[in-house]
């Protein structure tokens, strides 16, 4: 059977770590979109591990899959190979023929297109991976795919088409000059095709490449278990997110039937646990209407958003929660939960379970507040709205719910449930009861040890 993990919010809600407290049963673990825009943490025996590309499950052993659905940039994925090895890991990576290929020059138009939107105060904040041009060129039937990189005859001719028309791009549509950009080979046909083809020779010799669809079917058939990865989160999706401001792939759960090639019945009929973290974070632009202000440095779209109110607390929560960027760095926005969001999430994905993580990083505080409601325009709404400047003009209701005491975290998850406070397990069947959905696990700490576990998925 399948599980499939998704982000309920906007990413960082500690996938990672769900896909790792249910890893022991699972065979496969596959990643179904995204690229190395993601970050999850692992923490195995005391070391922390920080995966951009390679599914969480490698830290177990267990065989990782990019689905065709991700976008794979070869420089990151061997690094990250190269620096498990050192750690000791022995990763086993198979990466779809399908999938698509981030090349130089999609990092350098992802950074050019952010620039000029920031003139503007338009940016989206993105990691700057080159994940948005790369998925624009699988849309425009002119990218290169995994499969292309192990046939030279193939990816030159795929080359020589795209590589001068993204000249062109900078030429004659940024008005740049690609010959003082800092990376210049980026738009060389020739310097691409060599680094490229050594790639998908190394791809060959490991023997990586797989049909992601027909590899994963046949592994279910033997009756082994599959686990989908999901990246980034709901309120990021390109369809169901706050577009504009979002990542460019569909992290939902219907994305993990298009990014893997098993088909929706074989998804339907697994789990599908939706990670929920006990408050928001945000990096990037866009509305937040449970927002806590505090000033966060030059986080774009930041200034516009709630500067100033309740900034101690923000500071708070994300020095308690350690919330900067995996990937960037970058200090996270904070806010309140958000149910009318966590309601949209879970319509969209089905979630038949959720894991309610960092219910440690809010003990302590005398009142824990979440967004109950919305109103728009005089009307209370339950759910999101589909734009995003409708979503900008929300002003959540709030509920208010007394804070718990710090607690041993470690303690409480092994004794189990009825060892946490009991505010906080009030707050966790509030979710539980507004989702109508039951928490499968909640998290009290990053390590698996600081889980406490109701519900074994597989
Ligand atoms: P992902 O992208 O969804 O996998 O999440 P990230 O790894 O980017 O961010 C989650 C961070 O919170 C990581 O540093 C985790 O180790 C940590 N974490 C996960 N669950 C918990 C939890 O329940 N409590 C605390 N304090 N930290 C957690
Ligand atoms: P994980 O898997 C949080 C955000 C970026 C930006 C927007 C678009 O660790 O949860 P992109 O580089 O994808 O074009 O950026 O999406 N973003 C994430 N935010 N967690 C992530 O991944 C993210 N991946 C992208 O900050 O707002
Ligand atoms: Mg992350």
């Amino acid at each position: 059977m399948t599980v499939t993990i998704v982000g309920s919010q906007l990413g960082d809600e500690g996938k990672g770590g769900i896909v790792d407290l249910y890893g022991d049963d699972v065979d496969v673990v596959a990643r179904y979109q995204g690229g190395d825009n993601a970050g999850h943490t692992v923490v195995h025996e005391g070391e922390e591990y920080k995966l951009s590309l390679v599914p969480s499950g490698a830290i177990r052993g267990k065989v990782g899959v990019l689905g065709n659905g991700c976008v794979v940039n070869p420089r990151t994925l061997f690094d990250e190979i190269d620096t498990l090895q050192e750690r000791g890991l022995d990763p086993d990576v198979r990466i779809a023929e399908r999938a698509h290929v981030i090349l130089p020059f999609h990092r350098v138009l992802d950074g050019i297109e952010e620039e000029l939107k920031s003139e503007t105060d338009d940016e989206v904040g993105t990691t700057g991976r080159g994940i948005g041009p790369t998925y624009e060129d699988k849309a425009g039937r002119r990218g290169v795919r995994v499969g292309d990189l192990l046939d030279p005859d193939v990816l030159r001719e795929r080359l020589e088409y795209v590589v001068p028309q993204k000249r062109a791009v900078v030429e004659d549509v940024y008005d740049l000059d690609v010959d003082e950009l800092d990376d210049p080979d980026a738009f060389d046909v020739d310097a691409v095709f060599e680094e490229f083809r050594e790639f998908g020779r190394r791809f060959e010799a490991e023997d990586m490449t797989v049909n992601a669809g027909a590899f994963l079917s046949a592994t279910i058939d033997e009756g082994q278990n599959v686990m989908l990865e999901g990246a980034q989160g709901t309120i990021i999706d390109i369809d169901h997110g706050n577009y504009p401001y979002v990542t460019s792939s569909n992290p939902t759960a219907g994305g993990a039937a298009t990014g893997t090639g098993l088909s929706p019945g074989v998804v339907g009929d697994g789990e599908v646990i939706g990670i929920v973290k006990a408050y928001l974070t945000r990096v990037g632009s866009g509305p937040l209407p449970t927002e806590l202000g505090g000033v966060v440095g030059d986080t774009p779209g930041y200034d516009e958003q709630g500067e100033g109110e309740n900034e101690e607390l923000a500071n708070y929560i994300r020095e308690e929660g350690g919330e900067y960027g995996t990937v960037t760095g970058r200090p996270r926005r904070v806010g309140w939960l958000d149910l009318p969001m966590l309601r949209h999430s879970t319509r969209v994905s089905g979630f038949t379970g959720i894991a309610i993580n960092h219910l440690d990083v809010l003990a302590g505080l005398d009142e824990v507040k979440v967004g109950h409601t919305y109103t728009l325009d005089g009307e209370e709404l339950a759910s999101m709205p589909a734009t995003t400047e409708q979503w900008a003009k929300c002003e959540a209701n709030f509920r208010s719910f007394d804070g718990w005491p710090e607690v041993d975290w470690a303690d409480a998850a092994e004794e189990g449930y009825d060892a946490l406070p009991e505010n906080a397990k009030a707050y966790v069947e509030y979710i539980e009861s507004e989702l109508d959905t039951p928490a499968y696990a909640i998290g009290v700490g990053p390590g698996r040890g600081e889980t406490i576990v109701r519900e074994q998925p597989f």
